[in-house]
């Protein structure tokens, strides 16, 4: 934990490593650096068996983030723009792939790559308030962090067509009908209880949760057979330690201790 970041905070507590994005005067605005960053904690988080989970939180009570930092890219070239792009899947292709599980605490307004940057992660829990929406045509552009791929697999086409051409925004409600986030929760009680549901999977095998993690992701990727990866990691598992824990606590009418 001794990086220290521009853009982002860090604490860890209770194996639960929180990042928050914190840049409250400008709605958390996710410029590149800031992206990088996350980028960075995430990757190191993943060597450190000290982190049992991260939250993926915004500063203050309004935004978890307001989208890409429009003011640095207005005046960008295509090949600035493609950049960007590119670099930005690197960043949420990162969090989707993490073996530590991430939640996305909505805190408030989760527009654009802020939606983006939620839909990457494992789970979402929003904060009542929490509003979620893709609004760049409004800008012109259509997304550009996986917005137009990650919200076909959560709502399906018909919706995400209607959500990403019509700029809409949806509130907490709507989104949990939707599918869009797991839960919502009052703002006070919003890290608590995405601490919560991090400590219940840190009780879990950890090898099985990012085989878990490495299935479903692979359900997306057109270039990968889910069924296949599946196989693999299930049969994988049977040379694993967290397999003879697992399974000899059970036998022995025990509770598995995944994490000595
Ligand atoms: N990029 C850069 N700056 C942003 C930003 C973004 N995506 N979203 C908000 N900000 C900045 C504003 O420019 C403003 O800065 P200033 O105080 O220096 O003028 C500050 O954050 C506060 O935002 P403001 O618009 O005054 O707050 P609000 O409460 O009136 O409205 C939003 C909140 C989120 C509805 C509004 O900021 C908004 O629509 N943001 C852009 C959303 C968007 O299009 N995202 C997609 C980007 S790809």
């Amino acid at each position: 934990m001794e990086a220290t970041y521009q853009y982002i905070t860090q604490r860890l507590e209770e194996h639960i490593l929180t990042i928050t994005i914190n840049r409250e005067d400008k709605m958390n605005a996710l410029n590149i650096t800031l992206l990088k960053e996350i980028k960075n904690v995430v990757n190191n988080a993943q060597s450190n068996p000290d982190i049992h989970g991260i939250i993926l939180t915004g500063k203050g009570t309004k935004a978890f983030a307001a989208g890409a930092d429009i003011a640095e890219f207005a005046k960008f070239t295509v090949e600035e723009g493609t950049t960007m792009s590119r670099d930005g899947h690197s960043v949420m292709n990162t969090i989707e792939n993490s073996s530590i599980p991430i939640i996305a605490a909505v805190n408030g307004f989760a527009l654009g790559g802020g939606c983006e940057l939620a839909m990457a992660c494992h789970m979402r829990y929003a904060s009542s308030n929490a509003k979620f929406g893709q609004p760049e045509v409004n800008l012109g552009v259509p997304p550009g962090y996986g917005g137009t791929q990650r919200l076909v697999e959560l709502v399906g086409k018909g919706k995400a067509l209607e959500l990403l051409m019509t700029a809409d925004v949806v509130n907490a409600d709507d989104a949990l009908t939707l599918g869009l986030v797991n839960k919502v929760v009052e703002q006070e009680e919003l890290l608590a209880a995405c601490h919560k549901v991090l400590k219940k999977i840190s009780t879990k095998s950890p090898r099985a949760i990012a085989k878990v993690i490495n299935c479903v992701t692979d359900y997306f990727d057109t270039n990968k057979n889910g069924m296949e990866t599946e196989i693999l990691e299930f049969g994988s598992s049977f040379e694993s330690k967290d397999f003879v824990n697992g399974t000899n606590a059970f036998l022995n009418k025990e509770r598995p201790n995944f994490r000595d």
